[in-house]
């Protein structure tokens, strides 16, 4: 059994992310679980992604509260928003790329990556997100300045593009839990809506442990070194609001830097990579 499937079946998650997303926490959730604080007003977690820690506590009754879910990313957002409004269209969508891609895989795939610029309803988007995202080079969401989806197709044997018992359970969860989705910069919300005892999990874009290991292209405007800067600012804002909140990023001499007043709540854990060395990840809580 693969490390993260041992890790969701040992958590025994009734949903988990339906998205892979460079970053994603499913196999740090052991280390984070142990980091989310027992009593807390509202959850607020405003670098979602594939919201691995969203699921994890929403399927152990961990998210005892109103969760406020945030990404910049609207093709995301617009998916998490039709999972929860139309899921049985959506798995049709699905259930017909799933039998295109099985007859078809690399027609298929540039199909669909040739649909970015047309005009799709949001359904049509968030079965395009899923799909393109399952069966494209490593699960990447990579794309260039005019937005458009740029990763070319990956090699699978068998991808699972139609998890519908996954979905139905997310669009349980989503429905009978008090949550509420934005597209915004993470900025806006925390500052004028979060209050005291509200709990935060600030998951940003990772500070890069070297010039080739650069990644931020989750959307056409990337994360940097004054983002990361400015997120430092954030943090100590909220931590003197009174918010418990934890941090995630890369174990790198700046991120230290930055948050050089909470060395004491600093805990370096490890990450697996598929290609890379392990990474060091640094949670501040
Ligand atoms: C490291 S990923 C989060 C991974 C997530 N914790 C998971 O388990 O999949 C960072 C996320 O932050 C989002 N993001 C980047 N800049 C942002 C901003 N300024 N405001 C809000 N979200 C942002 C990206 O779209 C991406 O989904």
């Amino acid at each position: 059994m693969k490390h993260q499937e041992k890790i969701l079946d040992e958590y025994g998650p009734k949903c988990y992310p339906f998205l892979k997303w460079a970053g994603g926490k499913t196999q740090l959730l052991p280390k984070i679980s142990k980091a989310v604080p027992h009593s807390y007003d509202r959850y607020f977690e405003p670098f979602l992604g594939g919201g691995a820690v969203f699921f994890y506590m929403i399927s152990n009754n961990t998210l005892r509260s109103e969760a406020h879910l945030i990404d910049s990313n609207k093709e995301l957002i617009n998916t998490y928003n039709v999972i929860k409004s139309n899921v049985e269209e959506l798995i049709m969508i699905l259930s017909k790329y799933q039998e295109e891609y099985n007859k078809s895989p690399v027609k298929s795939y540039y199909d669909l990556r040739n649909k970015f610029n047309r005009n799709l309803t949001s359904i049509e988007k968030a079965a395009r997100t899923i799909a393109l995202n399952k069966t494209c080079y490593n699960g990447l969401y990579r794309v260039n300045r005019n937005g458009e989806f740029n990763v070319p197709i990956g090699r699978y044997k068998k991808p699972v593009i139609c998890d519908s018992e996954n979905l139905r359970n997310i669009h349980n969860a989503l429905l009978n839990s008090k949550t509420y989705l934005y597209v915004d910069d993470y900025r806006s919300i925390l500052v004028d809506k979060t209050n005291e005892n509200d709990f935060i999990y600030l998951d940003p874009p990772y500070d890069p442990v070297s010039a080739t290991a650069k990644f931020t292209g989750y959307t056409e405007c990337g994360f940097t070194n004054k983002d990361q800067r400015d997120l430092s600012r954030v943090f100590m804002k909220l931590t003197d609001r009174g918010c418990k909140v934890l941090l995630s990023n890369s174990d790198t001499p700046y991120i230290r830097d930055l948050y050089k007043d909470f060395s004491r709540y600093m805990h370096q854990v490890y990450a697996l990579r598929s290609i890379r060395p392990t990474k060091k990840v640094l949670l501040i809580t």
